[in-house]
């Protein structure tokens, strides 16, 4: 059918214009549709990928006169010619060319217009194939690398906002129902622990990336006696990959990158939604400044979380780029298809979208305040110290915990029931539940008492927390 549209035919090729198919003329005399060009071209995208893409061709051309396969002469050219293209490009000079189709093509074509025929032995001993895997790991290292320290700033805020309110009591909840007091220092820290595992996650994923494909040519190595420990060095890869055909083919680096950062999504997005609900009325445990809140074009009462929302929103783009690259590559026989170019797109969106959202909620967190009267209030109303009423039954009664439980749950009734709270019950009513009941209750009913008695590792006692956050700056920061 598409053949028959007057757009699919390829249009002549000028046979006088020097870039047609410049890079494979030999074989190619029409120049390709119009449509194709489109289809086909990755510059729009993959531009970003120059810095990398200069850096590898400097440690290839480097390595190929090390080993005599070039000579120094052209070198020389090809190193001076190439800072040349980076300052085009930095300058925002640089014509990226959609005829010349990815970033390699680009700049491997400017650099034959600079210094002429060195340039055209660059390409010797290797293919863009083991080219752009070696561009796209060296971008996504820094990426890491970057995501890691995003990830430390944000532990540094909550790590000094769990300082500052490691004794201010908020509520802890389980299926958003209150449950025991917890401090709000100790519930910011439970962000820092996750956020601690992102960032493992992120060193693993480093770690196994860095081994680099250049030189693995376009998928069965090079008869050029080439030098591959010598680029992978240059680079700053630990060693070259072991298999040629797995060095062009493999994009486990970009999965690992999207992987690890959706968890890092979700995590912030878990966080978002408690910020959400903590600056509602409802809650008023927070407020968020002017900063980072917005108003209501029709009710002046309103002041919306809208950072909050989008990083929780966000979170999709990110998980959605980790599907979109796994189904792009899981049907992908051995070695390089075209698919595979469309492997960037979803990284450097969810690149963005990451220091995106690290950098709104590291500003939230900073920017918030918090409510500590919001917080008790809330944390006074579902008879949160029931547990504590139970441990002191067990403990002074020597009352095995399940009959406790029980004796605990009848004096929430009695309170529910007089629409009071736990500590408002007098003697006798506790009395009339178990005569065994005495004065000294009293001093584990209160928020206080119920959060300084949990002292256990990890637990929510005031002074644990200030312990944990001096354990959190050494671990982390
Ligand atoms: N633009 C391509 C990509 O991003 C570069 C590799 C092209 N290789 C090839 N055999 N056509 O994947």
């Amino acid at each position: 059918m598409n053949s028959t549209r007057p757009d699919a035919a390829p249009p002549p090729a000028p046979a006088d214009d020097p870039q047609s198919n410049a890079l494979w003329g030999g074989r190619f005399s029409g120049g390709p549709a119009a449509i194709m060009e489109t289809i086909n071209a990755s510059i729009g995208f993959d531009r970003k990928l120059w810095r990398q893409d200069i850096a590898g061709s400097k440690a290839h051309a480097t390595m190929l006169a090390a080993r005599g396969i070039i000579t120094t002469a052209d070198r020389d050219a090809i190193l001076k010619g190439l800072d040349q293209v980076a300052a085009e490009i930095e300058a925002g000079t640089f014509q990226f060319r959609t005829d010349r189709e990815d970033i390699h093509m680009n700049v491997e074509a400017r650099l034959r217009e600079l210094i002429g025929d060195p340039a055209g032995r660059l390409h010797t001993a290797r293919s863009r194939n083991d080219q752009v895997a070696t561009d796209f790991k060296l971008w996504v290292r820094d990426a890491l690398d970057r995501l890691d320290a995003d990830l430390k700033a944000l532990q540094a805020a909550l790590i000094d906002r769990a300082e500052e309110h490691a004794g201010t009591i908020m509520p802890g909840f389980t299926h958003l129902q209150v449950a025991q007091p917890v401090t709000f220092g100790h519930h910011l820290l439970a962000y820092v622990e996750m956020l601690g595992r992102d960032r493992g996650r992120v060193r693993d994923a480093r770690a196994r990336l860095n081994e680099c494909p250049l030189g693995s040519a376009a998928l069965a190595g090079t008869p050029y006696p080439i030098d591959r420990a010598m680029t992978a060095a240059a680079l700053g890869f630990d060693r070259p990959t072991a298999n040629s055909l797995d060095g062009v083919s493999d994009r486990d680096f970009a999965l690992e990158y999207l992987a690890a950062g959706s968890i890092v999504a979700m995590h912030l997005s878990r966080l978002a939604e408690e910020i959400v609900l903590w600056c509602t009325p409802q809650f008023r445990f927070i407020r968020l400044t002017d900063a980072f809140t917005t108003g209501s074009s029709i009710m002046p009462q309103k002041r919306n979380p809208d950072a909050a929302e989008l990083v929780r929103g966000k979170t999709g783009r990110v998980i959605g780029s980790l599907n979109s690259l796994l189904v792009m590559l899981k049907g992908l026989p051995l070695t390089y298809s075209k698919d595979m170019q469309e492997d960037k797109e979803p990284v450097f969106e969810a690149e963005e979208t990451l220091a995106l959202c690290l950098a709104a909620t590291t500003g939230m967190i900073r920017d918030l305040t918090v409510d500590p009267a919001g917080m008790r209030r809330a944390a006074e109303l579902g008879f949160p110290t029931a547990t504590d009423l139970a441990d002191w039954v067990v403990r002074s009664l020597g009352v095995p915990f399940r009959d406790a439980h029980h004796i605990a749950g009848r004096a929430v009734k009695l309170a529910e029931a007089k629409g009071c709270g736990l500590s408002d019950l007098s003697l006798d009513e506790l009395c009339s539940i178990d005569p065994r009941f005495t004065d000294d209750v009293y001093r584990v009913l209160t928020l206080e008492a119920s959060v300084a008695s949990r002292t256990s590792l990890g637990g929510t006692a005031p002074d644990t927390v200030r312990a944990a956050v001096a354990a959190a700056r050494g671990r982390f920061l």
